[in-house]
């Protein structure tokens, strides 16, 4: 059984003669534990795909199920433990507080919840794994871009998400920390987390690719493929 599927997708922003179709009658399955990244131009509704996976956004036409269950039919208080429970969200522009120190950036998920201890102590140990176990006091502005995006992936993680929805995670990292980022991916899909990562880059699609439970999927102009659908070298 698949973990998400997609069937007949549609997504159509804006109204009449101004409408943009941000995804065309996509259709996917997603299978728990694979590591799948998303491919194609600027504009051709990565973000899009990973917003609707995550039950951030709502298609158009067509059914997102989740455990073979439509989630456009469920409760917003179901849905908001789906994004609790199953979800953690890299986001392309990593939406962190500058004023609050790193560490409690990675806390903000459990927020609603109330911060336990165990809870700090986790998000210690996730600053440790994406490298900034010392930079957890300081506030996040004085953080580079590459650092902003990592606090964004031990956040992602802090709820032992399920699924991963990572949109360019490696776009603001040099090569040597962008690769520390995706084997710190493949790992968790290594213990049975499902990601998915949205990415330009060419030779992470490369490495995903060889990777047993890799999968590499292509859009362009809203439509997916398996094939890919541009020449990523191409100027
Ligand atoms: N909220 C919105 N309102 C109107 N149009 C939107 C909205 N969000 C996205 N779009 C349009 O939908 C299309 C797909 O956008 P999307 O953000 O999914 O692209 P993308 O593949 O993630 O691009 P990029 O690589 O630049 O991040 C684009 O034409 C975009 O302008
Ligand atoms: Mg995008």
């Amino acid at each position: 059984m698949s973990l998400i599927k997609l069937v007949n997708i549609s997504k159509i922003y804006g109204e009449e003669r101004t409408t943009i179709k941000a995804l065309d009658d996509v259709s996917l399955e997603i299978e728990q534990g694979k590591i799948i990244t998303i491919m194609g131009p600027s504009g051709s509704g990565k973000s899009t795909l990973l917003n609707i996976l995550g039950a951030m956004d709502k298609p158009t036409n067509g059914e997102v199920l989740v455990n073979d269950k439509d989630i456009g039919k469920v409760a917003e208080s179901k849905l908001s433990s789906y994004r609790k429970n199953i979800i953690g969200f890299v986001f392309q522009s990593f939406y962190l507080l500058p004023n609050l120190d790193v560490i409690n950036n990675v806390l903000i998920p459990l927020i609603p919840y109330g911060i336990k201890d165990p809870d700090r102590e986790r998000a210690q140990e996730l600053l440790n794994l994406v490298g900034l176990g010392e930079r957890s006091k300081s506030k996040v502005r004085k953080l580079s871009g590459g650092e902003s995006q990592r606090v964004a992936i031990a956040r992602a993680l802090i709820n032992n998400p399920k699924v991963i929805l990572a949109d360019e995670p490696t776009g603001n990292l040099d090569s040597v920390t962008g690769k520390a980022i995706i084997d710190l991916l493949i790992k968790l899909a290594e213990q049975g987390t499902t990601v998915i990562i949205v990415t330009h880059d060419p030779r992470i699609a490369q490495v995903i690719s060889e990777h047993p439970l890799g999968q590499n999927i292509w859009i362009k102009d809203g439509k997916l493929s398996n094939e890919p659908t541009y020449d990523m070298y191409c100027w």
